[in-house]
């Protein structure tokens, strides 16, 4: 029934999404939306293209099944592996997430520095990825760096500065921080973490993610629909297809959207 089509879904393998949700909060406040976390089978980024897709489909049957009218697939990963076949299989707009490597490349100055690419093990092993630098990178001026672990550090909840740090350095041993201008997150998980990894870049880098490019998509394409504002800010928290309880559940997602309050306080 199309009259009953008025939420926005938001899908991601665990919490990485809610970073896109809360940026569309903030940009749509008059939306309601369902935001599907798929707790039971993350990470995903450590999984094979195949065992992804499978989930993937499975969690957006869920999805879809709820009426809503478009979806925001808010994993890097699972844009990665699967959203033209999404595209194919339903008939409501599905929005992917894509490394914001295009505004990275506009923004610096490629005479003299370089961006760095940050994303997952299997988004990182993905053509979509490589396809997408290679149509910019015609000067080489794009280098990847796998940053996994931030993902499970994130739905452990572990924000131990200390912790993350020490594997932030190891990870970014052998990049010379000097050659780059700007740092992309490629993976929706990893905002979580901008004030330590802004920290150990220093100020002389800007970090940029797709999060409000992707919004700003999602509301043109409703309002080409007509299709916007029909809601009051309400949002149905689901984990793995079981609706998220009153207590613990939900206490979960208000304390990771407090950090991400904080966060954003101290970038302004
Ligand atoms: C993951 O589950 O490994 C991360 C997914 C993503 O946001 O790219």
């Amino acid at each position: 029934n199309k009259e009953e089509r008025y939420k926005i879904g938001f899908f991601d393998s665990g919490i990485g999404g809610l970073t896109v949700l809360h940026k569309a909060l903030e940009m749509m406040p008059l939306e309601d939306y369902i935001y599907y976390a798929d707790t039971e089978n993350q990470p995903y980024g450590i999984k094979t293209k195949a065992e992804v897709r499978e989930l993937v489909f499975k969690a957006m049957d869920f999805i879809v099944s709820k009426n809503v009218k478009a979806i925001v697939v808010a994993c890097n990963t699972a844009t990665s592996v699967a959203i033209e076949d999404l595209r194919k299989k339903y008939d409501i707009p599905i929005i992917g997430m894509e490394p914001a490597v295009k505004p990275a490349v506009r923004y610096t100055d490629i005479e003299n520095k370089k961006v760095l690419v940050t994303a997952t093990k299997l988004t990182l092993k993905e053509e979509k990825l490589h396809n997408l630098i290679s149509a910019l990178d015609s000067e080489s001026i794009v280098d990847l760096l796998e940053l996994q672990e931030l993902v499970q550090f994130a739905e452990r909840l572990d924000f131990d500065e200390t912790r993350i740090t020490k594997y932030l350095e190891n990870q970014f041993k052998e990049i010379d921080l000097k050659d780059y201008q700007t740092l992309v997150l490629g993976c929706t998980h990893f905002i979580f973490f901008k004030d330590m990894i802004q920290k150990l870049v220093t100020k002389e880098i800007s970090i940029i993610d797709g999060n409000e490019g992707t919004i700003r998509h999602l509301q043109n394409i409703l309002r080409t629909k007509k299709s916007l504002n029909q809601g009051s800010g309400k949002v149905e928290f689901y984990n793995s297809g079981v609706i998220a309880k009153e207590g613990k559940d939900l206490e979960r997602y208000q304390i990771l959207f407090r950090r991400l309050e904080e966060i954003e306080k101290l970038s302004l």
